[in-house]
């Protein structure tokens, strides 16, 4: 067994995003310009194989839960051979984050592949307010997909709200109660100014502090509940109403939660971020493809986790973010 990835604060590296594409099957306002991205030449995105050697590589030093994310991971061909051969590997949470487009079809193979854990972004419960906020969403798709997951088995669903004033700031609890008929979970997200900015408008940033008093306005007093199902993975901070139900809140911005960070992100061409809040990045495609020894590989990844940032320098006025798209790092 090899020494566990530590960086310079002792924070312990068990949790890996990896993103499968930059491509995405949505625009949502807060994350894509309505032109998209500039997408990586298929070239550099990483294979399946890469992608799967990344993940074995930091297992062996004490990653222990992996989420698939992208873009959109379900554009990607071969997410489903891509889960089997990770489901291989003994993790102890392989998750993916989704739209939900294409989960009605997608989750039956996912499940018999080895997935367990889903979180689906939901921001509305209007289907005209969602087409508005993705773009090119359909509502009725994605709540089909939650559906069909849930009756092929899969367990704790956790759905995705970024919290908007001015869009959803009124709907929230409904959107609470939603997800706990669906027995899933919301989390309430702050909005991150990612995109040097670009798409964000300070007018609409929502704290966390408001969203805990909407909730506890509409469900009383809420409690602080363990952290996470696993000890140390995610980013929520979770609660419980009186009745019971859990709540999530990541409130990246106005309360960081960096001193706690477990996490690297793989970008779907390859560079390693230790935080989704700088550019900075290490690059694990060169020496992927320059057969580099697994041991070679670790090199890079420690001394790029040995520099990872104390913490980010978000700020609600839409300062302090990477210049980088959150599709391009990774969500
Ligand atoms: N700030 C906060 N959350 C975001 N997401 C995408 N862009 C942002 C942003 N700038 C959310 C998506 C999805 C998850 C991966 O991150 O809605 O649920
Ligand atoms: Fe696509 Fe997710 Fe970004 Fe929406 S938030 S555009 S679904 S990657």
């Amino acid at each position: 067994m090899h020494l566990p990835l530590v960086d310079a604060q002792a924070r312990r590296i068990s949790y890996l995003r990896l993103s499968l594409t930059d491509r995405c099957n949505y625009r949502c306002t807060y994350c894509m310009p309505e032109a998209g991205v500039p997408l990586s030449p298929k070239a550099e995105v990483l294979t399946l194989e890469e992608l799967a050697r990344v993940v074995k590589v930091l297992r062996q030093v004490g990653v222990r839960a992996v989420r698939l994310t992208g873009g959109e991971p379900t554009v990607r061909h071969g997410l489903v051979d891509l889960v089997a051969n990770l489901a291989e590997l003994d993790l102890d949470d392989l998750a993916m984050t989704t739209n939900g487009h294409t989960l009605a079809d997608l989750a039956p193979a996912l499940h018999r592949a080895g997935l367990r854990r889903l979180n689906v972004s939901i921001d509305t419960l209007d289907p005209v307010r969602f087409r508005a906020i993705t773009r090119w969403g359909d509502l009725g798709r994605v709540i089909n997909g939650v559906e069909a997951a849930k009756a092929v088995g899969f367990r704790n669903t956790k759905i995705n709200v970024v919290a908007l004033a001015g869009f959803n700031d009124a709907e929230l609890p409904e959107i609470a109660s939603w997800a706990w008929e669906h027995d899933a979970t919301p989390r309430f997200i702050e909005w991150m100014p990612m995109s040097d900015g670009e798409l964000f408008a300070p007018g609409a940033f929502l704290p966390a502090a408001i969203v805990r008093e909407r909730l506890v306005q509409a469900f009383g007093p809420l409690r602080p509940d363990q952290p996470s199902d696993l000890p140390g993975v995610g980013p929520a901070r979770y609660y419980r109403t009186r009745s019971g139900e859990r709540v999530g809140i990541i409130s990246a911005v106005t309360e960081p939660f960096c001193e706690t960070c477990n996490r690297v992100r793989l970008s779907a061409t390859g560079q390693l971020h230790t935080c989704l809040a700088r550019d900075e990045s290490i690059d694990l495609r060169t020496p992927l493809r320059s057969g580099a020894s697994d041991d070679q590989l670790l090199q890079s990844i420690r001394a790029g986790v040995q520099a990872k940032a104390t913490g980010h320098e978000f700020q609600p006025s839409g300062c302090g973010g990477p210049r980088q798209h959150m599709v391009a790092i990774g969500g």
